[in-house]
């Protein structure tokens, strides 16, 4: 398995377990499958809204001793009601007591969009705060608080643009040490990916599936399914895997690390079993032939008239 690395040398494995829908009551025996299994990385965020079950699976495993917290890296990401500089520490402090953690691996602003704090998902333009009222700069800063104080060792940001990293960066001596986005063979990123190479950021591929499991109404009409493009399967049958595995290893292969949510005991090993595979060269090409900058996670939701949110991916 590939490892993406940290200017403090720590690693990371690039296949970790998503957690973005995964069910109150499904997702602590995932957790458990997962780490039982050989996974040392998960991922996870306040806004699943499933963090205290998530840690209901830390508590235990860790709990028995053969597997150590310093051994596994766990991920969540800042709500956007929690941007204002006063909510940002609470806000970890809130995950770290869910997941039932006394420090996160890595904590990621979840995306440039913040709402007033009382907001959990907006409806109308009065829900949200401007950038100018929330300034990313001022989250970006508790995230280096947080840092510093040892409540997470390294952070990052989430659905970031190259525009939106630049505008960070201008301001800051601590560019963020990960993004992640959605990335996938019909979006593949490569402007992004060369940016964060560039500027020693590595990325996270999120919805490396298609995240067929979303609620109907973040999805398009006849949206595409990745786990069946002709490519896709034929790469597949050619080695004796599955499709979802070539699209793992894709990810993996790129350099990127790549979270598949599964709370399915079989699909959360074939995933880490993606590691196993490797893909030539005429596999690599037929599928960046694949791209399409097509969004599964179009960002829609945080569009409402008047907010100032009309083009988060600066697309
Ligand atoms: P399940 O949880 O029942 O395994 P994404 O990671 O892109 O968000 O996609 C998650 C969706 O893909 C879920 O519906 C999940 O279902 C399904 N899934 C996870 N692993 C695989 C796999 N190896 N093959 C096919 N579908 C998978």
């Amino acid at each position: 398995m590939k490892k993406l690395k940290f200017k403090n040398g720590d690693q990371l494995d690039a296949i970790g377990l998503g957690t973005w829908k995964s069910e109150k009551g499904e997702v602590t025996q995932a957790v458990k499958t997962a780490l039982n299994n050989g996974y040392k990385h998960i991922d996870c965020a306040a806004v699943y809204d499933n963090e205290a079950e998530v840690g209901e699976a830390f508590e235990e495993v860790f709990g028995e001793g053969e597997i150590k917290r310093e051994d596994i890296w766990i991920t969540s990401k800042l709500w956007n009601n929690a941007h204002k500089k006063e909510d940002v520490i609470p806000a970890l402090k809130k995950t770290l007591k869910d997941l039932k953690l006394d420090y996160l691996d890595l904590y990621l602003i979840h995306w440039p969009v913040a709402f007033k704090p009382e907001v959990g998902f907006p409806e109308k333009a009065e829900d949200y705060l401007s950038l100018e009222e929330a300034p990313l700069i001022e989250t970006w800063n508790e995230m280096l608080k947080a840092k510093e104080q040892g409540l997470v060792k390294h952070i990052g940001v989430s659905n970031f643009s190259i525009p939106k990293l630049k505008e960070l960066m201008k301001d800051t001596d601590h560019a963020p040490e990960m993004n992640q986005v959605e990335l996938h063979p019909y979006l593949q990123q490569n402007e992004l990916l060369e940016f964060c190479s560039k500027n020693g950021i590595n990325v996270t591929a999120y919805s490396p599936l298609g995240s067929g499991d979303r609620p109907d109404q973040m999805k398009a009409e006849n949206e595409p399914s990745l786990l069946e493009i002709p490519t896709i399967t034929k790469i597949a049958k050619k080695h004796g895997a599955t499709p979802g595995q070539i699209l793992i290893k894709w990810s993996e292969q790129r350099g990127t690390a790549v979270i598949p949510k599964s709370t399915n005991e079989g699909r959360i090993k074939e995933n880490l079993a993606s590691a196993g595979y490797q893909l030539d060269e005429e596999d690599m090409k037929a599928i960046a032939d694949l791209d399409k900058h097509f969004r599964f996670v179009t960002g829609k939701f945080f569009e409402t008239e008047g907010n100032s949110y009309d083009n988060i991916y600066d697309d």
